[in-house]
């Protein structure tokens, strides 16, 4: 039997506190700031991380060769750094294409990011459903195969959008988009077909949400908007369990870092702040890499 020299009594195991996990949220740039608040909300004691390739921003147009690289590169810099105990990849465009090669290189688990096509399909009067996404997520099989697996009885109208994850970074640096902007990337999403027409949006990139009070204004008429975010916080906790009771307030400062090594404006400081990140680092990984 082991004895717990100070106190001279027997070692329980079941008795030590169980350390705090570490939690490495990842995307592109800021969208996965909506991933991160409900992770946070789940897990408040955990120590975080949320990086930002910012440097790669927007994954949408990379290919799928430079995506998988890129990816593979700037996650081996920030394991070696950070020692995360699990990474969600925040980002659809990546964990479309890059979760069957993140989890063969790192033995970590990974939570990934993926368009929730299946409840949109659960929710859908009209069967009309339209998914929102990066020109780099609707393109891939991944996608296409969820749309036969889930939705094969419903008409999918898959919209690839290549600026609205450009002005959900915008609005959070200070700059803000026109309306009119906004509801141009918007219009391909609503579908009228006889009598029938769009009653389901999923937002399949993590950045959209930043702009849901916005849409919900300029959408032509009502529809569910699907934010995959608490799904993928229940995953997290499914897979390390809850708060560790007696540590239900994190004791550590979450930090933001940056790829792309050009330091942050006021706006996008107070942003960071408002959801938590108290602390930023800039850890410069050009694309060249
Ligand atoms: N936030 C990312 C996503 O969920 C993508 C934005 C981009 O880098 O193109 O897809």
């Amino acid at each position: 039997m082991l004895v717990d020299l100070l106190a001279g009594t027997a070692y329980n195991p079941a008795a030590m506190p169980a350390p705090v996990p570490t939690i490495l949220v990842f995307d592109s740039g800021l969208g996965g700031l909506t991933v991160f608040s409900e992770v946070l909300k789940a897990r408040p004691d955990a120590r975080y991380l949320y990086a930002a390739d910012d440097a790669a921003f927007p994954y949408g147009r990379l290919s799928e060769e430079s995506l998988v690289a890129r990816v593979l590169a700037v996650m081996e810099r920030l394991v070696d750094l950070y020692d995360p105990d699990l990474v969600v990849i925040a980002c659809n465009t990546a964990s479309t294409l890059v979760l069957p090669h993140l989890r063969e290189r790192f033995p970590i688990p990974f939570v990934g990011t993926v368009p929730a096509i299946k409840p949109a399909a659960q929710n859908t009067q009209s069967g009309l459903v339209t998914v929102l996404a990066t020109p780099g997520t609707v393109a891939r099989d991944y996608t296409r195969d969820l749309v036969q697996a889930y939705a094969a009885g419903c008409r999918v109208n898959l919209v690839g959008s290549t600026m609205l994850a450009k002005y959900a970074e915008a609005e959070l640096e200070g700059r803000p988009v026109p309306d009119a902007d906004l509801a141009a990337e918007l219009r391909p999403c609503f579908v009228e077909e006889g009598e029938g027409r769009t009653d389901v949006v999923v937002l399949a990139c993590t950045h959209y949400p930043l702009l849901l009070p916005r849409l919900r204004t300029l959408a032509p008429w009502p529809v569910t908007w699907i934010d995959p975010a608490p799904a993928i916080a229940k995953r997290v906790v499914h897979l390390i369990g809850g708060p560790v009771p007696g540590h239900e307030e994190g004791e550590d400062e979450a930090i933001a870092v940056f790829t792309a090594g050009t330091g942050i404006g006021a706006p996008l400081r107070r942003a960071l702040l408002a959801r938590g990140l108290l602390r930023t680092a800039i850890e410069a990984i050009p694309l060249s890499l």
